[in-house]
């Protein structure tokens, strides 16, 4: 157990666990994306508190970071929760790599966003196919592209709806939250890793980066998304400045 949160927090837990609800009434089959990054694993939290079970799901591209497959583990035996983790096409995968590298995504945004549609966006179409509703764990604060993020949304990308609970959350409440009530998070966050993503296309940040700056970062610019959450912004990718990415930073 951890220590008892102390309004106005408790406040924000009490609201945050009163809509997960009502999202669970209204919608049983309703799924969690998580890519157990600290908001998913709060919710995840937040989820095993309630009466019904909600399923969660992993998008496993095949690049992740050894730590992030390691929070399945995590999270089954804390809360007894498998997490169902969706791998991508092996057919598709093979295409890419034989016709463009492994690693092809550093070479240009049309090839990024291919990857990301193979290994991410098309597995979730299949994971959201049939569900009416899913669970994010976006937030305003996480980039310009998400200031205007609403916590209910249709989405018509996938065809169901969508909610994003915490997108008022700031990130301090979100670390009063999960310090408080000793919510397990992912290792790489203590290691200058803010938002975590594939292993080869996120770094750790420098002081004073924005948080999504190690997402992506040779392209140089600050709205990169992957195509899991178009609804909610709808970005246009300018071309990357320059052609060759510097190699990732290694995490402190
Ligand atoms: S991303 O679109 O840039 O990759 P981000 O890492 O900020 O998204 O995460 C925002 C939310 O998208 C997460 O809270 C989670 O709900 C969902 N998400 C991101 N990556 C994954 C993943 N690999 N598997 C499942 N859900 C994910
Ligand atoms: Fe591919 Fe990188 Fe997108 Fe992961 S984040 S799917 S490795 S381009």
């Amino acid at each position: 157990m951890g220590t008892p949160l102390t309004t106005p927090l408790a406040t924000r837990w009490d609201a945050l666990l009163a809509r997960l609800q009502d999202i669970a009434r209204q919608h049983p089959d309703a799924l969690l994306a998580s890519s157990m990054g600290v908001e998913d694993t709060l919710l995840i939290h937040a989820l095993a508190q309630l009466p019904q079970r909600l399923g969660v799901f992993m998008l496993d591209t095949g690049r992740l970071h050894p730590e992030t497959l390691a929070m399945v583990d995590v999270i089954a035996q804390r809360y007894g929760i498998a997490v169902q983790r969706l791998h991508p096409e092996p057919d598709a995968v093979r295409e890419y790599v034989a016709s463009h590298g492994p690693n092809a995504f550093y070479e240009s945004v049309e090839l990024r966003q291919r990857c990301c549609d193979i290994r991410k966006v098309q597995p979730l179409r299949r994971a959201l196919a049939g569900h009416s509703a899913w669970i994010t764990g976006q937030r305003r604060e996480q980039s310009i592209t998400r200031a205007e993020l609403p916590e209910a949304q249709w989405d018509d990308a996938f065809g169901l709806r969508k909610y994003n609970p915490l997108a008022s959350w700031s990130t301090e409440e979100v670390w009063a939250v999960v310090r408080a009530l000793n919510i397990p998070y992912h290792p790489l966050h203590d290691r200058g890793y803010p938002s975590i993503g594939c292993e080869p296309c996120t770094r750790a940040i420098r002081p004073g980066e924005d948080i999504r700056a190690g997402r992506w970062w040779w392209e140089q610019r600050n709205n990169a998304e992957c195509g899991l959450h178009v609804t909610a912004h709808r970005t246009t990718h300018a071309p990357a400045a320059g052609t060759q990415p510097d190699r990732p930073t290694p995490a402190a």
